[in-house]
């Protein structure tokens, strides 16, 4: 299959033609996805939640970034691999975030994401001008949940839609190829995506949106906790309890190792 691409993408929007992203964080699940018609692999920071057992973003490094990007990258998926820049990789100071932004392109990332609004332009500019697609990422940003008093949803306020449509306009601006928004109420999200050319990606904030992510363990049932806007289509922690009780059963009962699974030698 051809590699997806980010003026696939901008196609889509004018086509009004959903987009599918889903997170990553391995070989193997990025295997599975390469066989099937998903457009974008998120390698997304929630990795430290949901694979390494944090309670929040923050202490995701770059070396986890680098790290799992390339595990999904030797996948060699036709998705689009877009890589999470991690808390701290892009805040400090622009030249330290191109620099960041660019080895996490070396791991195999066809694109980063970066959290933040209007503050983060100018790092945006920068490595856009570095040659490095960028998606942005506003809304709730969960790793800004210390700053905005938890992970809640965002625009409740005249004050904060009236920020987010300025975020998105000058995420736009700065060369941004498509933003996700996060967590903030439909009707936001979809003045947002009228409003300006390039797609935006919804996760809890409606149906207007360009298209969709999700975690792709609360899609498959193997979170411990889902946010209510996550929608699981399978109860993949009941499947692998099940089947690990039924090895444990076998051991013990002696019905595992069977004839297929040894050799036995002639005496
Ligand atoms: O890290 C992540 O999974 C994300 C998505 C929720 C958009 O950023
Ligand atoms: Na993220």
């Amino acid at each position: 299959m051809k590699k997806l691409t980010i003026r696939d993408l901008i196609k889509k929007k004018l086509a009004k033609e959903k987009i599918t992203m889903l997170t990553a964080y391995d070989y193997p699940m990025a295997r599975i996805i390469s066989n099937t018609p998903l457009d974008v692999i998120l390698v997304g920071d929630s990795l430290g939640m949901v694979v390494l057992g944090y309670t929040n973003t923050l202490n995701v490094t770059m070396r986890d970034m680098i790290s799992h990007t390339k595990a999904v990258a030797r996948a060699n998926p036709p998705q689009l691999i877009v890589a999470d820049m991690p808390f701290l990789s892009y805040e400090i100071d622009t030249k330290i975030a191109v620099r960041n932004a660019g080895l996490l392109v070396k791991a195999g990332g066809d694109a980063v994401k970066i959290e933040g609004g209007e503050e983060i332009k100018e790092t945006i500019k920068a490595i856009v001008k570095a040659g490095i697609p960028v998606m942005g990422h506003i809304g709730l940003t969960p790793q800004r949940f210390l700053r905005l008093g938890g992970f809640r949803t965002i625009g409740k306020t005249k004050q904060e839609e009236e920020q987010l449509m300025k975020d998105a306009m000058e995420l736009e601006d700065s060369g941004a190829f498509s933003i996700v928004i996060e967590n903030t109420y439909a009707d936001i999200a979809k003045k947002i995506t009228e409003k300006i050319n390039i797609p935006t990606i919804c996760i809890g904030s409606g149906p207007y949106c360009d298209g969709q992510v999700l975690v792709i363990n609360d899609l498959l049932g193997l979170s411990d906790f889902s946010p209510y806007f996550a929608k699981s289509y399978v109860n993949l922690k009941e499947i692998i309890s099940n089947a690990i009780n039924q090895y444990v059963n076998d051991v013990k009962n002696g019905k595992f190792p069977e004839k297929q699974h040894y050799k036995e030698r002639e005496s």
